[in-house]
C-alpha cells in the first residue's frame, strides 16, 4: 500500500493546506467463480494489499467537489447537481458514488478529494472497485455517522457502475474491496449474500498473478453482451417452465439448458455451459480445499481457463499464452482472472517450481510480444477501512 504521507502531501498542496481523514480500500483477486456473479452463483475472492488511498474532507460549500487524481496529475472539479457530471472517467467514479450515497439517505455535501493508487489499472485487479468502495466508505463517515452498512456501500459501488460507467457488472468486486479480511479468501452465494471467510494457508504453494499488460476495458464492452447472453437463456428456460421461477442461471439446470439449446442459438448456449460448470466448479474447489487438496483446486482452475477462453470467449491471444507456458512449467493451476478480455492469469504454483516458472514466462513472454509482463505475488489484505 502507498503511503499516507504521500497521498497527503499532496491533498494540503492542492488544495486549502488543510488536512482530512484518510481512507482505503483494495483490489480484489478471485481464485475461481467467474462471471458467476451476475448470474447468482459462487464467487471466490480475497481483497489484496493494493488499492486506492483517498484523503478526504467536506469543504464547506453546498454540492462542489474538488477533486485531483494525484497519479494522473488531473483536477478536476464539479457539481453534484450537475445532472450530466464530469467527463473524465476516474472522476465519473466519485460523481457516481456520492449520488448512489445521496440515494441511500446520507446527506453529502462538497468535499476536497485527492487520491492515489498501487492497485495496476487495467489489470482485472479491480481498481475501479477500490475507487468506489473507498470513495463510499469515506462518504459515510464524513457525512453519514458511518450509517450506511458494508453490504449497501458494495451495491452504492456497483450502481455507480450500471449506472455512471456503463458496465453492467455483478456484485464480487465491491463485495471484496468492502469486505475483505486478511489472509482469507471469501466464499460468496451471490444469490442468498451469504459468505464464508476461509482461511487461505496452502502449505506448499503460493499464488502469483502474471499480468499480460494487455488492457481490459469493461465499459461498452463485450463484458455486457456475456450478461445479456445469460439472460436470454433464463428467458428461453423461463419461457418454457412456466412453473417455475427463474430468475437467473442460478435456477437453471444442465437438462434446461439442453432443452432451449435450439432456440437459443449455439452462442448463447455456450455462455450458459460456461456458466453452469463454473457454478460447479466454485463448489468443487471449496471441497478440494476443506481436504487440502491442491492439485485438485489446480485443475478446476484449467478448466475454467479452458470454458473462458473457448465458451465464455473472454481471452486473448497472451493470456491463452500465459496460461499454456504455466501447463509446460508444471503449474498446478492457472487460469483468466477476472472480466477478462486481457488483464492477468491467476497461478497456483508450488514453491519449489515459482522460480523456474516466472522466469520461464517472462523470457517467451517477451520473446513473442516484445515485454515481459509483470508479476504480482498475491498478498491476501484487509478490506475498506480508515486510516486516520
Ligand atoms: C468483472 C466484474 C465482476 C465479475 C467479473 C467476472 O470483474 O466487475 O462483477 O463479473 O468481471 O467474474
Amino acid at each position: 500500500m502507498m503511503d499516507i504521507e504521500f497521498v497527503r502531501s499532496r491533498f494540503i498542496k492542492h488544495f486549502d493546506g488543510k488536512t482530512g481523514n484518510v481512507y482505503a480500500s483494495p483490489g480484489r483477486i478471485n481464485l475461481i467463480g467467474e462471471h458467476t456473479d451476475y448470474n447468482g452463483g459462487f464467487v471466490f475472492p480475497g481483497a489484496v494489499d493494493k488499492g486506492i488511498m483517498a484523503e478526504m474532507r467536506a469543504n464547506g460549500t453546498e454540492d462542489t467537489v474538488m477533486a485531483y487524481a494525484i497519479d494522473l496529475k488531473d483536477r478536476v472539479d464539479f457539481k453534484l447537481s450537475d445532472p450530466n457530471g464530469p467527463r473524465a472517467s476516474w472522476a465519473r467514479y466519485i460523481y457516481g458514488i456520492a449520488l448512489e450515497m445521496k440515494k441511500l439517505g446520507v446527506p453529502v455535501k462538497g468535499f476536497n478529494i485527492a487520491f492515489a493508487g498501487d492497485v495496476p489499472l487495467g489489470a482485472g485487479m479491480s481498481s475501479s472497485a477500490a475507487m468506489e468502495s473507498c470513495f463510499a466508505f469515506g462518504l459515510n463517515d464524513i457525512f453519514g455517522e458511518n450509517k450506511v452498512s458494508q453490504w449497501d456501500m458494495a451495491l452504492a459501488g456497483q450502481a455507480t457502475e450500471h449506472n455512471y460507467c456503463g458496465v453492467n457488472c455483478g456484485i464480487m468486486d465491491q463485495f471484496a474491496s468492502v469486505f475483505g479480511k486478511t489472509g482469507c479468501l471469501m466464499r460468496l452465494d451471490c444469490r442468498s449474500r451469504e459468505f464464508e471467510y476461509f482461511p487461505f494457508k496452502p502449505d506448499g504453494y503460493r499464488l502469483v498473478l502474471l499480468d499480460s499488460v494487455v488492457k481490459h476495458q469493461l465499459a461498452g464492452s463485450p463484458y455486457n453482451d456475456r450478461r445479456r447472453s445469460c439472460e436470454n437463456v433464463v428467458k428461453a428456460i423461463a419461457e418454457k417452465h412456466p412453473e417455475g421461477k427463474f430468475e437467473t442461471l442460478r435456477d437453471c439446470t444442465w437438462e434446461q439448458l439442453e432443452e432451449v439449446k435450439d432456440i437459443v442459438g449455439a452462442e448463447d448456449y455456450k455462455r450458459a455451459k460456461f456458466v453452469l460448470g463454473e457454478k460447479d466448479r466454485v463448489l468443487g474447489v471449496c471441497e478440494a480445499l476443506n481436504e487440502g487438496d491442491y492439485e485438485k483446486v489446480g485443475e478446476l482452475m484449467y478448466q475454467t481457463h479452458e470454458g473462458l477462453s473457448k465458451d465464455y470467449e473472454v481471452s486473448c491471444e497472451e493470456l491463452d499464452f500465459l496460461n499454456d507456458i504455466a501447463k509446460e512449467n508444471g503449474v498446478t493451476g492457472s487460469r483468466i482472472m477476472g472480466g477478462g478480455f486481457g488483464g492477468c492469469t491467476i497461478n497456483l504454483v508450488r514453491n519449489d517450481l515459482y522460480k523456474t516458472f516466472v522466469e520461464n514466462a517472462k523470457k517467451k513472454f517477451k520473446e513473442a510480444y516484445g515485454h515481459e509482463p509483470k508479476v504480482y505475488d498475491v498478498v491476501i489484505g484487509d478490506g475498506s477501512r480508515k486510516l486516520c
